[in-house]
């Protein structure tokens, strides 16, 4: 399993924040936004991952994240040359795949909840042909839409329907197999001029292929697309970090935890940044007497409410 993170797009929603910076790279709270949609692949266990942005911002993510060998993972950077629809997420990254399967994120997408890795890793485990990940929202029309059964069959797709057949939104996390490549290959652009990533899952829908999860009142799911979505994405990392002491999307935090990089990394990591919180925050995990025994004792639950 491979993983795509998508963080292209014109950011004109968000101008004139946007109009120097990628949007991806704005701030929720203490930490870039890219580092959310990260976390996820991580915590569901990927260790190769393709960033996508536009030419002009590809730049500013491998300033920022690198080879990916200091979180222990593997990251590559693919171009978007102009926006035309999430699908050529998969076709960009052909080469990339090889004949893997794998898992989209749009970087614009935030999951949080206590079983939220188990969900993912166990989709990832079971995973068929495409899985979705249906999150219910009072403003359903804002998004992808899913309709299904009462044995959680999906029935119908609608994108940013005027009149939603159901509250369920469809999240930007999405897992394919391989022929999704060729599929997105073959789709034409909506009215609207992009290829629509409904599309692609009413495509495996017809096929009989399309499995949905459903995250449910436990879970936050948010979308900072907009300067609401992005300010209230924001305040929910402050009030949770700081009512828990548990800081969301940690990289780091999470890479050490998964065994991917060293007590010493972690230390010198959060010593080269220890004037901020963030470093501080990495010095603390690092100083912490408790062993790894000690979180697989208590099934690592307290540690981020992520890893479980
Ligand atoms: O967030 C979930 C929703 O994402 C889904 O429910 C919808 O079905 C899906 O179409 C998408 O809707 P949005 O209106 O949020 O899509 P948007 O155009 O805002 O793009 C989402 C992210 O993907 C955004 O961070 C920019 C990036 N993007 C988008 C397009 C179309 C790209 O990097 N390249 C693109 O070509």
């Amino acid at each position: 399993m491979k993983g795509i993170i998508l963080a292209g797009g014109s950011g004109t929603r968000l101008s004139p924040s946007t109009d120097s910076i990628n949007k991806h790279l704005l701030a929720v709270f203490d930490k870039p936004m890219i580092y959310y949609p990260l976390s996820v692949l991580m915590l569901g266990g990927i260790k190769e991952i393709m960033i996508i942005s536009t030419p002009e911002d590809k730049p500013r993510f491998e300033e920022l994240l690198g080879d990916g060998s200091a979180l222990g993972i593997s990251l590559q950077y693919g171009e978007q040359v102009k926006p035309n629809g999430i699908p050529e997420a998969l076709t960009l990254s052909e080469q990339f795949l090889g004949r893997d399967a794998v898992t989209l994120i749009l970087a614009d997408n935030i999951f949080y909840g206590q079983g939220f890795t188990t969900l993912l890793r166990n989709a990832i485990k079971n995973h068929r042909h495409a899985t979705v990940f249906g999150y219910r929202v009072k403003d359903a029309s804002r998004f992808g839409v899913v309709e299904f059964d009462h044995n959680q069959k999906v029935i119908s797709l609608q994108e940013k329907p005027e009149d939603p057949r159901s509250d369920f939104a469809v999240t930007g996390l999405y897992i394919y197999d391989n022929k999704s490549v060729q599929l997105a290959k073959k789709l034409k652009p909506s009215a609207r001029g992009e290829l629509e990533i409904t599309d692609l899952n009413k495509e495996y829908l017809k096929r009989g292929q399309l499995d949905v999860e459903l995250l449910g009142r436990g879970f936050a799911w948010m979308d900072a697309g907009t300067h609401e979505s992005l300010f209230e994405a924001s305040e929910f990392v402050k009030i949770t970090q700081q009512r828990q002491g548990f800081k969301l999307a940690c990289l780091e935090e999470i890479a050490y935890y998964l065994g991917y990089i060293s007590r010493e990394t972690l230390y010198e990591k959060g010593k080269s940044m220890e004037k901020n919180d963030y470093g501080q925050y990495l010095l603390e995990i690092a100083n912490r007497k408790h062993t790894q025994q000690y979180w697989d004792s208590i099934d690592r639950n307290p540690m981020l409410g992520l890893v479980d």
